[in-house]
């Protein structure tokens, strides 16, 4: 079933010409992001261990964002593609991450649980696009496993969400929060990275 919302503005042509032209490099962020993805799952956990619908949840999806980790590292290795040695700076998740900031405590859970969704929306969009763009039936495979992935992930949050909030309250922040997105992807510097 689906419970997020499409996106507001889709990923550029640009976007993608960068990744192919340079995909050891699109790898190296990619596998970081992972990394990332499941580090968030467990934050969450960290931060709201009395929300106990969450938990089962965000453990599986933490767990299945490291097994992503391990299969793109498996990939790295296979074309001797190094893990990046430092982590480089996030621009969209720094730009995004001021809409989980200010509120109340409940509007701030609401609106990280949302932040999920729409993180890992955003993730299956580009990740389809690279499934599509890629003429090696392995890698297009590979990518199309992720970006099904993702777009359970996505949903899962907002599911989540709709336990603990109303309906109409939930919609009208993830509208909110995606217009806002939009407007971040459009400017994002075009680079090999997933965003
Ligand atoms: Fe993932
Ligand atoms: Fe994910």
């Amino acid at each position: 079933m689906k419970y997020a919302i499409d996106l507001k503005v889709p990923s550029s042509q640009e976007w993608l010409n960068a990744v192919m032209q340079d995909f050891d490099t699109f790898l190296q962020d990619h596998a970081d992001c992972e990394r990332k993805a499941s580090a968030m799952a467990t934050s969450l956990i960290a931060k709201y261990p009395d929300r106990e619908k969450i938990i089962p949840e965000m453990i599986e999806t933490a767990i299945e964002e490291l097994e992503h980790f391990q299969e793109v590292f498996e990939l790295m290795q296979s074309r001797g593609v190094p893990l990046n040695k430092e982590m480089k700076e996030d621009l969209y998740i720094k730009q995004l991450m001021p809409l989980t900031h200010g509120g109340t405590n409940e509007s701030r859970f609401l609106s990280r649980l949302l932040m999920g969704s729409i993180v890992e929306c955003r993730g299956c969009e580009r990740f389809k696009m690279v499934s599509e763009a890629h003429e090696d039936p392995a890698l297009k495979k590979f990518y199309k496993t992720l970006w099904t992935s993702e777009a359970k992930h996505g949903n899962i949050f907002v599911e989540l969400a709709l336990q603990y909030f109303e309906e109409e309250t939930v919609y009208k922040r993830l509208h909110e929060m995606m217009e806002f997105e939009g407007e971040v992807v459009k400017n994002l510097p075009i680079k090999p990275a997933l965003h």
